[in-house]
């Protein structure tokens, strides 16, 4: 039976929220909609995550314990492996991870179980959202076809014509763009763009959103709104590239590529400083570009700028190893066999992620090359067993001076703000710095080696 709920009902106080997987996209969410006064209930397959989030405790550095709790207390926030209880919600936001697979392809398994589990459960009125990154037409041509398995309508249109349609559910695309650790823009401050599979939905979503962000956007359809974020996405992976081409080239020149980037950032227009470093991390910039890539291929397209920025991104812990292996030779040392102390296995500073982690490369070469190899990571105080990779023998060791002297070379993968770069450079015999973390370092310079 088509809903007489109209979009604005999603602009209503005390809306019952679903969130589909409870991680670094999908908990701040929950807790931004439970602060601004709704009822949200966190959907999560993994049942200690479940737990953990209904005794009010966190798992994610940096989303505050006492945020969780204070939410649970007062029952603005719960989460559940029942996904029946979707049945209870009035909006269901779907954050479930999208990866690629052993064949760089994308991995909709996720996204494809959740539409699967919402299906049964979908609720004449409700408005589903996804907001896992992935190609334009997944919500189109993937999520819609398995919520309408049921009969339950939800038509694809545009324009004035598509205004008056009868539909059954609202459905949308919105990506997220969380900046894990970013402390000057969090999700509220953050414009979120929205596409609609039909006005309606759009416009639904728009209500939706417009209680917890600062500025909604609207596009016209879920394939706009999917391909922005893929754009933002690809901008960020071939800018990287170019500046981590870059930097290889001004080393070769002996220049200092940092001290360029800081200049050309004075420019007030037309210039935007990316950083290089060891390689890309995260869930999003390597994998992300690729969803395209792989959809480009339907249309007999060739996406050239992303191949050569996965190509340079990708050579980079290559880079980075060969260069810690130089800097060994210069102290008439070979790799083989050299104690080398990595610091820093997350994929970026500050944060407790260590998915696709530029580090966990670093260290496979290096222990291939037979490097007897240690990690630092405060954040991480024992390695765990991952897809590609298992450390789970390794700790993380401490960072006495003693210690620190007691190794070939210490390599700095990872710029995390609580290291005494300082400190390190005293103690170390080489640094290699793939950060630039010792920029302000005075003494021991002929002790660094920038990578
Ligand atoms: N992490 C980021 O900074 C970031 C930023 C922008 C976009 N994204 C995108 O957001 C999406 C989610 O990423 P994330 O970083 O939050 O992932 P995550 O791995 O941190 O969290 C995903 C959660 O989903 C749960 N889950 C898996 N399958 C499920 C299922 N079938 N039903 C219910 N729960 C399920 C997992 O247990 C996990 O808790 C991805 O598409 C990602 O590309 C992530």
């Amino acid at each position: 039976m088509a809903t007489d709920r109209k979009p604005e009902f999603f602009k209503g106080a005390q809306l019952r929220v679903g969130i589909i997987g409870c991680g670094y996209v999908g908990l701040p969410l929950a807790l931004r909609f439970a602060e601004a006064g709704h009822r949200v209930t966190g959907f999560d397959t993994d049942p200690e995550k479940v737990s953990k989030l209904n005794a009010g405790k966190t798992y994610i550095e940096h989303i505050s314990q006492a945020k969780i709790q204070q939410f649970v207390n007062s029952k603005h926030f719960s989460a559940t492996s029942d996904f029946s209880k979707l049945r209870q919600v009035d909006a269901v936001i779907i954050c479930v991870p999208t990866p690629l697979d052993e064949r760089r392809e994308p991995d909709l398994s996720y996204v494809e179980d959740t539409a699967r589990a919402i299906q049964p459960n979908l609720q004449t009125g409700q408005l589903v959202i996804l907001e896992s990154t992935t190609y334009p037409g997944t919500t189109e041509e993937l999520v819609l076809p398995i919520l309408e398995r049921g009969g339950m309508r939800c038509p694809i249109g545009r324009g004035p014509e598509a205004e008056n349609m009868p539909m059954d559910f609202f459905l949308a695309f919105s990506p997220e763009r969380e900046d894990p650790g970013n402390k000057q823009f969090g999700l509220a401050q953050i414009p979120k763009v929205v596409g609609g599979i039909n006005p309606a939905s759009g416009r639904a979503a728009q209500a939706l959103y417009s209680q917890v962000v600062a500025r909604v956007v609207p596009v016209s359809s879920t394939r706009a709104a999917e391909m922005t974020k893929l754009l933002e996405n690809i901008f960020r992976c071939v800018n990287i590239a170019l500046v981590n081409e870059l930097k290889q080239l001004s080393l070769r020149m002996d220049m200092d590529i940092w001290e360029v980037i800081d200049a050309a950032a004075t420019k007030p227009f037309g210039y935007m400083p990316f950083y290089p470093g060891p390689g890309l991390g995260g869930h999003c910039i390597p994998v992300d570009p690729f969803y395209l890539s792989w959809k480009a291929r339907e249309y007999d397209f060739a996406t050239r700028f992303i191949e050569l920025a996965g190509e340079i991104n990708t050579a980079m812990p290559y880079h980075v190893v060969d260069a810690i292996a130089a800097a060994l030779n210069s102290r008439e040392k070979s790799l083989k066999g050299s104690r080398v102390l990595l610091l820093g296995v997350a994929y970026k500073k500050d944060v407790d992620d260590l998915r696709e982690s530029p580090s966990l490369k670093i260290m496979q070469l290096l222990h291939e090359r037979g490097a007897l190899l240690d990690y630092n990571d405060p954040y991480f105080p024992k390695m765990h067993k991952m897809r590609h990779y298992d450390y789970s023998h390794m700790q993380s060791v401490p960072l006495e001076p003693a210690r620190l002297a007691s190794y070939d070379c210490v390599v700095i993968a990872t710029d995390h703000t609580s290291y005494d770069y300082e400190a390190i450079a005293d103690a170390a015999k080489i640094v290699v710095d793939t950060r630039n973390a010792t920029r302000r370092i005075v003494r021991n310079r002929e002790k660094i080696v920038h990578c």
